[in-house]
């Protein structure tokens, strides 16, 4: 008698399917709290900046004050880009999303820093090290020459003498940020910078297991984060929250969203059952801003969806992520609401890094399977013969 096939086990969208081993950070869904190798974001969000967080997540422990400058000059010295990228952003149409401008100049910059490609993908620690660096310190460097030249304006080049987050400020408005400004968009970049297996991480993994360049996987992630699912998702809490137009009208908005079972952006996580903690994190960012600035509206129409959406959504474990506060925040700054995921970009480069680090020198070429679900044996019909 024929043995059935044994049928592996299918999650959509690998829900609840370990695709790693991983030291990088943790999550609790439940109980909605992040370690970053083993350390509570809330306090990396309070002591650590943007840099030393980058190096704990890539090297696993914080760095030592000789490490930390060498590494901050580092990130300093490879800020510049390329006369040819910045040729290349010239060539962009003026509408395209800021997004696929990043996609396409970090896929670029591969083609300047030719990298050792071998089928064991062992690799050493110098090079390794470059290639951290150098993505991390030029992405910015690109989101804002991209932002200033589509409207005509000549980039503005990095300055040596800023932190990561205010130069990143420097060369989008060509004004230095004062204290508060620089320290709100450097915990911006700490909340964003990891968050363990996600979509565009695995795409990461996905693109470097056959061994191909970093610079093209870290444009796969690009692309990846690019989804409204995924990070696209804070620029549509945005539009969302102007289409809603003031606090009264956010009641009856919410109910239609759900009747017609659409979702609302920035809402919703697949492991976190309560609040993301870096959605509180950034909405107390926002408070500290209006002490300064005052509040507007747009606040209050988010604070108004939370506080309706606990009530429906809440039950089932849907609250709000990351993207539904950051925005906010972001525009509080004069940020256009197109730069919000290339700045979760320029964060999140470096997680991804530190997740590439790690797999490297191990592990397989993904290669999953599939359920064919289709026909056997079918005819090779003839043209004339086709119906
Ligand atoms: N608004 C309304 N309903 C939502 C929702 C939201 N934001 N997020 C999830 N749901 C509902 C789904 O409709 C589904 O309902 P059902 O069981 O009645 O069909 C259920 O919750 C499960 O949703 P699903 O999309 O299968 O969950 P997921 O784990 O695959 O997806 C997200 C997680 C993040 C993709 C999802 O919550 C979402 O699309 N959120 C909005 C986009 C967003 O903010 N993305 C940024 C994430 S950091």
């Amino acid at each position: 008698m024929a043995t059935k096939p044994e049928i592996p086990c299918y999650s959509p969208g690998l829900a609840g399917i370990p695709v790693a081993e991983s030291a990088v950070s943790f999550v609790d869904g439940q109980r909605g709290h992040l370690e970053y190798r083993g350390i509570d974001i809330e306090q990396l969000a309070e002591r650590s900046s943007f840099e030393e967080t980058a190096w704990l997540l890539l090297y696993g422990e914080l760095p030592t004050e000789s490490e930390l400058r060498t590494f901050n000059k580092a990130l300093t010295h490879h800020r510049r880009m390329k006369f040819r990228i910045r040729d290349m952003l010239k060539c962009f149409p003026e509408s395209a999303h800021p997004m696929d401008s990043l996609q396409a100049t970090v896929a670029a910059l591969g083609t300047f820093y030719p990298f050792p490609k071998s089928l064991d993908g062992k690799l050493d620690e110098q090079t390794v090290h470059h290639v951290c660096v150098n993505l991390i310190a030029k992405m910015p460097t690109l989101v804002a020459a991209h932002a200033r030249m589509r409207h005509g304006d000549d980039p503005i080049p990095p300055r040596d003498d800023l932190s990561h987050a205010a130069n990143f400020y420097y060369m989008l408005t060509g004004e230095e940020p004062d204290a508060l400004t620089e320290r709100i968009i450097d915990v911006a970049l700490i909340v964003h910078a990891e968050h363990t297996m996600n979509a565009s991480t695995f795409s990461t993994l996905v693109v470097a297991s056959s061994h191909a360049d970093p610079y093209t996987s870290i444009s796969a992630a690009i692309g990846s984060l690019s989804g409204p699912l995924h990070g696209g998702a804070n620029e549509d809490v945005l539009k969302m929250l102007d289409e809603i137009g003031s606090v009264e009208a956010a009641e009856s908005y919410l109910q239609g969203k759900l009747a017609r079972k659409e979702k609302i952006p920035g809402l919703g996580h697949r492991v976190y059952k309560t609040k993301d903690p870096r959605a509180t994190l950034l909405q107390r960012l926002y408070v500290e801003l209006t002490e300064r600035l005052g509040s507007d509206p747009t606040y209050e129409i988010a604070s108004r969806i939370e506080e309706l959406s606990k009530q429906t959504l809440g039950k089932k474990g849907i609250c709000p992520n990351v993207d539904f506060y950051s925005g906010i925040v972001y525009r509080k700054l004069g940020i256009p609401s197109d730069l919000f995921t290339p700045i979760f970009a320029i964060a999140r480069v470096a997680g991804w890094l530190a997740h590439w680090k790690e797999q490297l020198g191990e592990g397989r070429i993904y290669r999953p399977s599939q359920i064919y679900c289709g026909e056997h044996g079918n005819p090779y019909v003839p043209l004339d013969q086709r119906g």
